[in-house]
Formats: structure tokens, sequence, C-alpha cells
């Protein structure tokens, strides 16, 4: 006989089949898709969603997780469970109806602002944000209504599941008091340290080969996922098929190198998510926190150490240097440019100094415009003010630096922000951790040795899955909740010494 709990299962596993059908359409729509067939996409992808919508609010499910309680179960499968659980709950607070009227509006905001970004078109794309602030301000409402959580939380929850702002406040509290001088120490410190950049053109082909070389070597598994070009990168697919991007500038291969070391760690925690678990939520990856916690680690942790340097300019020398310059391709020129700290318009070229600041204005901007404090309108004069004030530049007059530059909004994405700053001291954190369990690990990186690197975080938090919430994680295995402190002295380690 089928237990209610195999049922369950099986009902999970055709949820995840559909999901896997949405990631590819998503990422074809990014990487592929003509322009002029995105309002049809949209509208195909918008359905799929919403019969996803559908099959999970089955009232069966629920009837199911209530007899599956008293069966006989291990731990595991009790873990999986309680996940189904909180999934069916969250499931349930939109109509269908609602599901599709808002992944049409994301999906059309987001298609005209990737043209009205490059025309710093404010006006009519403020229209057009209107109309997904309503949906994201109803979504709120509805989810808080049903949880009891306050507006910013319920959203926070669907991107890291149990963070509360509360917990958020603590750290971005502590960053706002101790960043500004210690950013000012930094720069003051740089000055002494000039670097050049290499000069190109540096084609495409030579850039890309690069590139898979170094993913290769940080155990990228291209059986399982491959790379591309998109105009925004990211990493997305599913496990089983990641697909990650980058794009390419002709004159400066050092940001699309590192974007791309950025998404290995971000593919590489779901390629070694849990296989036998992998259509079941406890396979799944447990939240943005941890995510960017991964892509960080690989990124900022690792990737812009002077051991990964030395690790990677023999290499970049072999794909992309025509000779002249040296002063420009030495060891420590290098290393200066990727531990550059200045602040600037763009969050996504940020150093990590500075990067906390454009989260912290976007988290405080978000959480007004939830409760109502600010409206659309207001958007850029607000975000030039809080600009002013945390990076010390203005944006008047220029949408497409300020408030029209990231995709989060026009997508519909609001209570996501946090998440980045919160996976740099994730990354933080976790390297702390590994350095004191393995102290060779910087001599790893500079022979290019990753192997003992990724068996660590696969033991400690890939092969985990959904299993532990981001506070249990970081208490597991680093011995602290998540804190500000490893992280600040992480940047003074790096930054003044
Ligand atoms: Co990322």
């Amino acid at each position: 006989m089928t237990t209610a709990y195999q049922k369950l299962e099986d009902i999970n596993k055709r949820i995840h089949n559909f999901g896997h059908l949405g990631a590819i359409l998503s990422w074809d729509e990014a990487v592929n898709m003509p322009p002029g067939s995105g309002e049809a996409r949209a509208e195909s992808i918008s359905e799929l969603y919403a019969y996803i919508s559908e099959v999970k609010q089955n009232p069966e499910i629920k009837e199911l997780i209530e007899k599956a309680k008293s069966e006989d179960l291990d731990e595991l499968q009790k873990a999986n469970l309680d996940l189904m659980d909180e999934g069916w709950k969250k499931s349930n607070v939109l109509s269908t109806d609602f599901v599709r009227r808002k992944s049409m509006t994301n999906m059309k905001c987001e298609q005209a602002w990737r043209r009205l970004r490059s025309e710093n078109n404010w006006n009519e794309f403020k229209s057009l944000m209107e109309e997904v602030v309503t949906l994201i301000r109803e979504e709120a409402e509805m989810r808080s209504a049903d949880t009891g959580l306050g507006l910013y939380d319920s959203l926070l929850d669907l991107y890291e599941p149990g963070l509360r702002s509360s917990e958020v406040d603590e750290i971005f509290n502590q960053l706002i008091a101790e960043l500004p001088s210690l950013r000012d120490e930094i720069t003051e410190f740089q000055q002494s340290r000039p670097f050049t950049k290499p000069e190109g053109p540096f084609a495409t082909e030579d850039q890309k080969a690069l590139g898979l070389e170094i993913i290769n070597a940080m155990g990228f598994d291209f059986n399982r996922g491959r790379l591309d070009v998109s105009h925004h990168p990211f990493c997305g697919g599913v496990p089983e098929d990641v697909r990650m991007t980058t794009r390419y500038s002709k004159e400066d291969f050092t940001e699309s190198l590192m974007g791309i070391v950025h998404e290995t760690g971000h593919a590489r925690y779901e390629q070694s998510l849990p296989r036998t678990w992998i259509s079941q939520p406890l396979g799944q990856s447990r939240g943005m926190a941890v995510h960017e916690g991964q892509s960080l680690f690989f990124e900022m942790q690792m990737g812009r150490s002077k051991e990964f340097i030395q690790f990677a300019l023999p290499l970049m020398k072999k794909h992309l240097y025509k000779g002249g310059n040296e002063e420009a391709w030495s060891e420590e020129n290098m290393t200066r440019l990727y531990q550059h700290v200045t602040p600037g318009y763009i969050r996504v070229d940020a150093d990590e100094v500075t990067y906390p600041f454009h989260v912290i204005l976007r988290y405080e901007i978000e959480r007004d415009i939830l409760d109502r404090k600010i409206e659309v309108k207001d958007l850029p004069e607000v975000w030039d003010a809080k600009m002013q004030e945390y990076l010390g530049l203005s944006t008047k007059d220029n949408y497409a630096n300020g408030v029209m530059q990231d995709v989060h909004w026009p997508s519909g994405a609001m209570g996501y922000f946090p998440t980045y700053t919160l996976g740099a001291i994730v990354a933080s954190q976790l390297f702390s951790a590994l350095e004191t369990a393995r102290p060779e690990v910087r001599s790893e990186i500079t022979k290019g040795e990753f192997g003992n690197i990724n068996k660590w975080l696969e033991e400690n938090v890939w092969s985990h899955g959904s299993r532990y919430s981001v506070q249990e994680l970081m208490q597991k295995v680093t011995g602290k909740k998540l804190n500000a402190d490893t992280f600040i002295k992480h940047l003074k380690n790096r930054y003044l010494s």
C-alpha cells in the first residue's frame, strides 16, 4: 500500500518537474529569445506558474500531510514533511489568478525595463513600476494576514525562510556604525597603492576560454551545466542542469572573469545538493542568503584573495596577454586592481567594503514602500538622498545608474536585497571556519587545488539541502549565529595590511 508520505513525495516530484520546465524557459528568455517574442513567452511562462500554483493548492495535499504526520518516518523524511507543510501554507496564500496576474505584470515590466533603462526613461518606467508595486503590497498584506508576520518579514521569508528583519537590523546597524570609518581608512591607505588596468581589446573567445579553464579547476560540472551570455549575469536552471551566464566587455576582462567565479559558487551549491532528495523540498537550496554565501565564498573570499590571483594570473596571461605593459600584468598590480575600494553608482560593480551600503539603501526604501511611507513617484529623490548619505554620490536625473539599475524591482522582487549582504557575512564566517579547520587552505588556492575546499563545503553546507535554517547552519558550522564581526575582521585583514 502506498503511504500518504509516499503520495506526497510523488506530488512533489511532479511539482519539481514543472519547475524544471519553468527554469529552462526563463533561462531561454534571457539568453536566446528574440525580443519580439517577449509577450508570448510572458504568457506561456505565466500560464505554467499558474498551473504549478494550482497543483500546489490541491486540498488533498493538506489531508495527506496530516495523515503522514502519524506515519512511521525517519528523521530526514520528517524534515522533508515539515518543509512540505511550510510550502503548502505559503502556496495557499495567493489565488491562482493572482499568481498569473503577478507573473504577467512583472514580466511586462521587466521586459520594458531592459529597453527603458538604456534610454534613462524614468517616466515610462514609473507607471509600469506602479503596477508592480500595487501587487507587491497586496501580496505582502495577504501573506502578513496569513502568518501574522510584519509586511517586510512576510516577503523576506520567501527568500530566506525563518530569517526576520529584526535579525537583519542588528547586523545592518553594526555595519552602519563601523563601515564608514573603515572605508575612509582603507581609501586613505590605498592612495599609496595605485594600479593600472591591462589594456585590451580582449577577444570574447579568449575570455571565454580563460573562464572555462578557471571554473573547470574550481569543480564546475560541465556534464550537468553550461555557461552562456546574457544581458545580466545569473545562475539559473535546476540542479540537474545548471545554466550560468556572464557578459563580456572587449575592453575589460577582469569583471566578467570574477562574475563567472561568482556564479560558479552558486552553481557548485546547486550541483552538489543531495542527489537522493533532488525532487523534494529537503533537497533544494536553503535560501538566498545561504546561496549568495556560496557565490561570495567563491568570488570574494577566494577569488579576490592574493592567493587566487597567484593561481589565476598565469592563466590570464596564457589566454589574453599579447606582450608589452608588463607592470599591468604583475601579481602585485592585479591584486591591487581586484582589491580596489571606491564608492560607485552600481551595486553589482561594488567592492565588498562599499557593497553593504547599496543593500542597506534598498532595504530601507523597500520597507518604506511596503509601509506606504513613500510612493513609486518618490523613488528617484529618495534614492538620490540615500546615495549622498551613504556613498557621497548624487544620482540626480541619472535614473539608469540610480533607481533603474537593478532587475529585482521591475521583476517584482522586494525583500530579496538583504540576502546579498547576509551572503557576504555567511561567506566570511564559512571561510574563517574552513581556515581554522584546514590551515593549508590558502596554499591550496595558490596551487589551484579546489578539491578539498569543495569537499568541505559539500560536507558542511551543500549536502544538507534545506535541512537547516541559515541561523542553524551558521551555528552548526561556525559555532556562531550570523553576525558582522568576522566579516569586518576579514575586511581589516585584507585591506589594511
Ligand atoms: Co549571486
